[in-house]
């Protein structure tokens, strides 16, 4: 009946004087006369218990469901099947992807001591974990690379033979058809004052210099075998360059996973002991100011339109504000990075027995979920997607 379309509206505005809506067969004398003729009853015992909403008196039901104690939402979370049908977000081994870092001249794995769990690998030992994460099902690896000699412009980030090449022709020999293999392309690693570029003469990070040294790094990367480069160092034009270069020696397959929303965060901590950074001062003339979401969506804008295939934000959990905004905004996969700082407050929060490591773990993955990405960037990846 077309009239009585505006009464669950008509239910809404009586909710607050405790009043329900006219209907035929309940209110009497105002049967047949629809909306236009509604006048409030008293709610009744009957409506308190739920029982008016039976029998005779159902008519357009979903307003007056809509409302305690007709409505009850912890239906849906009686048990653990229950529970488990209705959630709207789940965690996939593949959306995983692993951060690894591979470190020249050393004959076992270094532990990491500020991200318990973390080492710096052997190639050999790189390769292990590569496979282990493969058989996991984990979807990508990233690879970092940590060379014995660095220098003020990074040489070993483009040497065909520097240790980062060398793992990724490793990793792709051992896993390259189960698993997408990453490289972080950016020279931090690299040089000895440990900034993401190169220097002009007041020491200041030269943007245009630098993209001329990572075109030349995408090109080695891609040499090597790499599926996918990530240029992480926040340089303006940076994905533009990369792709070019990647073109110009027919590397058209290589994909790139922009780092677009990279802000300069106390979160990266521990992940300069894990490149054994030479970093003095910080990155804020090229990383993003905390403060700044929208600045997030320029980045976006222009990334896409230099070439990016996939967008990531970085690190997750403090800037899920800024994954949603730029999910929202994109037809391409979005990807987050949960960082080293991330990964070391819940260690380090687990081990003093101050929160449940596992339960920690999955609801911070699952809330980067949930709030837009598609894959993810974890320490935990291996194990997470071997508990799945
Ligand atoms: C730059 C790079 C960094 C991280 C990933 N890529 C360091 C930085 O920008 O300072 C940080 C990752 C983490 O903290 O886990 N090559």
């Amino acid at each position: 009946m077309l009239a009585q379309f505006p009464a669950p509206l008509k239910t809404l505005a009586q909710r607050g004087t405790r009043h329900l809506p006219a209907f035929p067969g309940r209110s009497p004398g105002a049967a047949g006369a629809g909306p236009a003729g509604a006048r409030p009853v008293p709610v009744s015992p009957d409506f308190a218990s739920g029982r008016a909403l039976r029998g005779p008196a159902y008519r357009g039901g979903m307003a007056r469901y809509g409302e305690f104690p007709g409505a009850r939402p912890r239906r849906l979370r009686t048990s653990a099947a229950m529970r488990r049908l209705v959630a709207e977000t789940r965690l996939d081994p593949a959306q995983m992807i692993l951060p690894a870092f591979v470190r020249e001249g050393i004959s076992s794995p270094q532990a990491v001591s500020s991200m318990p769990g973390v080492v710096q690998h052997t190639r050999d030992t790189l390769r292990k974990a590569a496979a282990e994460a493969a058989s996991a099902g984990v979807g990508g690896i990233m690879l970092f690379g940590v060379p014995e000699v660095k220098d003020a412009v990074g040489s070993q980030g483009t040497d065909p033979d520097g240790i980062l090449q060398q793992a990724i022709r490793d990793v792709v020999a051992e896993v390259g058809d189960s698993m997408v293999v990453m490289s972080d392309l950016c020279l931090d690693e690299f040089t000895d004052h440990g900034h993401c570029g190169v220097l002009d003469a007041e020491g200041r990070v030269d943007n245009d210099a630098t993209l001329e040294r990572y075109a030349e790094m995408a090109q080695v990367q891609a040499d090597a075998g790499v599926h996918v480069v990530g240029p992480s160092g926040m340089m303006d034009g940076q994905v533009g360059v990369v792709r070019e270069a990647l073109d110009e020696i027919g590397k058209q397959d290589v994909a790139i996973l922009a780092y677009t929303a990279k802000y300069s965060s106390a979160f990266f901590g521990p992940f300069r002991e894990a490149v054994n950074s030479g970093l003095k001062g910080d990155r804020k003339a090229y990383q993003q100011d905390p403060a700044n979401a929208r600045e997030s969506l320029r980045e976006l804008a222009l990334d896409l339109a230099e070439g990016a295939d996939m967008v990531m934000v970085k690190p997750a959990l403090p800037y899920l504000d800024v994954l949603t905004k730029v999910a929202e905004s994109v037809d391409v996969p979005v990807a987050a990075y949960q960082v080293s700082g991330e990964y070391a407050m819940v260690e380090a929060a687990a081990a003093n027995g101050w929160i449940d490591r596992e339960r920690a773990i999955t609801e911070t993955l699952t809330s980067i979920h949930r709030a837009g990405a598609n894959m993810i960037l974890t320490y935990w990846a291996t194990e997470v997607a071997q508990n799945l």
